[in-house]
């Protein structure tokens, strides 16, 4: 019988035999994923690990120091790097979502590869992959293949030349969430919603832009911590905000304004393959409209995404 106990010891077992006295790097996105793959392998092999924390500039409101705060809490070696810069100026003038997906993807593996060769003969890459990412990068080498181009997956680029150790390939979301609490991870990484690699950028419809950024992470960041403080969080698989690519006109007082729409997602699946939206009561929906358009300036409708996947995906990008 699989239990997490048991995962953790042959694990960890199994890491120390593979690594020896080998140097280990790993990027960290902030998801349960890496931290808890990182963790097992900090577990295995100590300080031999040095992972690598990417602020893209598309990650939520204050999301990079928080999340790096409790890495360091955590023990665990990191390095974080601000790159927002390189991010948004890859990004510029891009509108089509799978070009923001490979730009996003390749300064992520620029900037990853700057802090790789900063180690002294790193010989492995620790990554979070987990069991049904494995299967989705396999099944979409189909005609569907550019559907998505999920770039944590076999994105290895060739000069890294580094073996892969991917502690958490045969685990479903859920074992991955056991393991992290059998290893004592703080909660808000374990119970954390599942987030793009790309974060934002593909939740900013059209072209990326610093502003753009700014104004979905407010709106985001109003969105889910709404949810926390109403007891929802946990009910949804995934939530977030989408800025869409037109304006609309309202009023304020006499004048007439012409600002940008936002909508609203929130989904419960098992694993993202499929996905239903979530019925969130209408109250909470009128509250959070209204605190959105007093709150966030530039922004004066919301609407509610009542789509499920398929045929719609979660993202809109
Ligand atoms: P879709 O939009 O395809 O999303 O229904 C399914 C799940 O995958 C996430 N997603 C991504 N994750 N890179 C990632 O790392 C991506 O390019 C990407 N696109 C979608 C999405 O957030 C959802 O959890």
């Amino acid at each position: 019988d699989w239990t997490s106990d048991v995962f953790i010891d042959a694990t960890v077992a199994d890491l120390k035999e593979k690594i020896g006295s080998d140097k280990v790097v790993m990027g960290l996105s902030g998801g349960v994923d890496s931290s808890v793959a990182a963790t097992l392998i900090h577990r295995a092999i100590g300080d031999q690990l040095t992972c690598v924390f990417v602020d893209n500039g598309l990650l939520r409101k204050n999301e990079f120091e928080e999340v790096l705060d409790s890495y360091k809490h955590m023990g665990l070696n990191v390095i974080g790097v601000d790159a927002k810069q390189r991010f948004y100026d890859a990004l510029a003038g891009l509108t089509d979502p799978e070009a923001k997906r490979k730009a996003i993807g390749r300064v992520f593996i620029e900037v990853f590869d700057d802090e790789a060769h900063k180690i002294d003969g790193v010989k492995w890459l620790g990554q979070g992959t987990i069991y049904p990412d494995v299967i989705e990068s396999v099944s979409v080498k189909g005609p569907s293949a550019t559907i998505k181009s999920h770039h944590n997956v076999g994105g290895l680029p060739d000069f890294m030349k580094l073996s892969v150790v991917e502690p958490l390939n045969t685990l479903f979301k859920d074992e991955v969430r056991e393991v992290g609490r059998a290893l004592e991870i703080v909660e808000t990484i374990i119970g954390r919603h599942p987030f793009p690699g790309p974060g934002l950028g593909i939740r900013i419809l059209g072209d990326v832009t610093e502003e753009k950024v700014k104004t979905l992470q407010e709106v985001d960041h109003i969105f889910i911590k709404g949810l926390k403080d109403h007891g929802l969080y946990d009910q949804v698989w995934q939530a977030g905000a989408m800025l869409l690519p037109i304006q609309s006109v309202g009023v304020m007082g006499d004048e007439r304004t012409y600002e940008r729409v936002v909508a609203l997602r929130a989904v419960g699946s098992v694993d993202g393959m499929t996905a239903d939206w979530i019925h969130l009561p209408y109250e909470f929906l009128g509250k959070m409209s209204n605190e959105i358009i007093n709150r966030v300036k530039g922004v004066n409708r919301v609407v509610y995404d009542i789509s499920s996947k398929p045929p719609a995906t979660i993202e809109w990008e």
